[in-house]
């Protein structure tokens, strides 16, 4: 599975650990930025990572700011692009069943890494649900035009 990851300097810490993580399991994690802890702003990773998941199909993009709500927010404008906060082995999880979310937000400073690696395994051992779900899925795509 292809990874894009992004954060600023409030999710910085957590997207390293989290990309050694994934990288350990064996799987291809892009690093889109930023690089170091000095103060950045989020929208510019977050639109790098969502413009390269919404490129790529079955992509899962995976973004890191202080709470992971300004990457949320900011992912989400990008068409296509099915951002969720994450924060617990249920978010996740729930995250993919209902949401088939593409993209992932996580909070460098409320998620500890023990939580966000149950969100992320979580999400990525769960299964879209489809039937009601993807109706409600393409009601929100009708919101994109
Ligand atoms: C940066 O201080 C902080 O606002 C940002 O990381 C994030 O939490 C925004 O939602």
């Amino acid at each position: 599975m292809e990874f894009f990851l992004g954060s600023d300097h409030g999710g910085f810490p957590l997207k390293e650990k989290i990309k050694k993580w994934l990288e350990g399991k064996g799987h291809k994690a892009k690093d889109l930025g930023c690089f170091s802890e000095e103060r950045c702003d989020y929208p510019d990773y977050a639109e790098k990572a969502a413009k390269a998941v919404a490129k790529k199909k079955g992509a899962i993009g995976l973004l890191f700011c202080g709470t992971g709500i300004g990457m949320c927010i900011a992912a989400n404008k990008v068409k296509g692009i099915r951002a969720a906060l994450v924060y617990s082995e249920v978010t996740g999880r729930m995250a993919k069943e209902h949401n088939n979310a593409n993209i992932l937000c996580l909070g460098g400073r409320t998620t500890s890494f023990a939580e966000a690696k149950k969100a992320v395994g979580a999400f990525l051992k769960a299964e879209f649900q489809k039937g009601r779900h993807l109706r409600r899925l393409r009601k929100i795509a009708l919101l994109e035009r």
